[in-house]
């Protein structure tokens, strides 16, 4: 007989095993598994969420995921690429809203002008908040001098998701060539650690061909690469995507859902203190669905920032809510949303993750307990 879910929630260490229970809870114990998350989250982090303020300021991707809707090989989109103006209108926005940092997101491009324009980037937006406003940057897989440019340059924060940490489930969902590289992604995430950014990685839930055992893999490896930031979502089916073609194999999206609330939970227990981000494709599902992850662990919301005009034609996946909003709109929406989930909205900090402060002042091993 295996353990129960309350002697599993009991232990300090989860094994795959113990994962893959806690990911099929039902009923009772999954209540007590997001009991015990939010109440890992209220003794290190507190009842509070961040603002990243998130311009997607270009759809322009070189690469072809099997299941993005923004992929190089879908022509039924409009490209755009917002103009450094724009961008810094954006981040001046955020600036004087008080969020305490942006994210800067785009599709996957790697060329020097690239690399010269996000470095300008950065100088002008340090520029025009007074060196205040963190930047996270989310420009996918570039060379290790490119990252440390930008880290030279004000970033502090990256992003990365690794999709999945299942090689083979990876070539399942990505064209098999050298630029969809699963141990590439890999070495860039280690070389933005090694750099020094504060690193967030994360997956897609509820992939075809995706298993129990797959996700509890994703989890184990989070914890062992020791990331700082985790940013996890529903897989949503995007209709002018390859991917559509496996749509019968997918679990119901209400499952996929619930499987992501999952997925926080356990990993807020795992990692006690890092960031975890109310990933937007939550909301594609559940109309409250980022606020039922602040309950039950994650501490960042990234309220949309990017003009209006353009925000239709960043769609990864299908139904992507707020399309329609301005930032305005969407900041009142989400400050009243996390007010509903007993939480609150911290203004004008960076919010970084206490997790990655205390990595870089201890000794490896040590493990997390200075935080008790
Ligand atoms: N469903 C859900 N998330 C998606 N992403 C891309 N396509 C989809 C989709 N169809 C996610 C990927 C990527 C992030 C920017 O958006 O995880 O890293
Ligand atoms: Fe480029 Fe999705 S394939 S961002």
């Amino acid at each position: 007989m295996g353990l129960t879910i309350k002697e599993i929630l009991e232990k300090e260490i989860f094994a795959r095993e113990d994962i893959i229970s806690l990911l099929q809870s039902e009923g009772e114990d999954r209540t007590l598994l997001f009991k015990k998350s939010a109440e890992i989250k209220e003794k290190y982090i507190g009842n509070k969420v961040w603002f990243r303020g998130l311009i997607e300021f270009s759809n322009i991707c070189s690469k072809d995921c099997l299941y993005c809707g923004i992929r190089k090989g879908n022509i039924n989109l409009t490209r755009y690429n917002l103009s450094d103006e724009e961008i810094l209108v954006a981040a001046k926005f955020a600036y004087d809203n008080r969020y305490g940092s942006i994210a800067l997101q785009s599709g996957e491009l790697e060329s020097s002008f690239v690399t010269g324009r996000i470095k300008n980037l950065l100088h002008k937006i340090k520029e025009l908040s007074d060196g205040e406003l963190g930047v996270t940057l989310s420009v996918g897989e570039q060379e290790p001098d490119v990252y440390r440019k930008w880290y030279d340059a004000g970033a502090h924060r990256y992003l990365l998701r690794v999709e999945s940490t299942n090689q083979t489930l990876y070539n399942k969902i990505h064209p098999n060539d050298s630029k969809h590289d699963f141990n590439h992604r890999l070495n860039c995430l280690k070389s933005l650690q090694d750099i020094g950014y504060q690193t967030g990685t994360g997956v897609m839930i509820g992939l075809p061909f995706q298993t129990m055992d797959d996700l509890a893999g994703d989890l184990l490896f989070m914890k062992k690469f020791d990331i700082d930031m985790c940013g996890m979502g529903p897989y949503i089916e995007h209709a002018d995507t390859p991917l559509i073609k496996h749509s019968e194999k997918l679990m119901p999206l209400k499952d996929r859902f619930d499987l992501t609330l999952k997925m926080i939970a356990i990993i807020r227990i795992m990692m006690r203190d890092i960031n975890i981000v109310a990933a937007t494709a939550l909301q594609a599902i559940d109309p409250i669905g980022r606020e039922k992850a602040v309950k039950i662990g994650a501490n960042i919301l990234m309220p949309n920032i990017t003009p209006g005009k353009y925000r239709d034609s960043y769609k990864l996946y299908d139904n992507k809510p707020c399309t329609d909003d301005s930032a305005e709109d969407c900041q009142s929406c989400l400050e009243a949303r996390v007010s509903l989930a007993d939480a609150e909205v911290i203004y004008g900090e960076w919010g970084d993750s206490k997790h990655y402060h205390l990595r870089r002042r201890q000794a490896p091993g040590d493990g997390h307990q200075i935080m008790n």
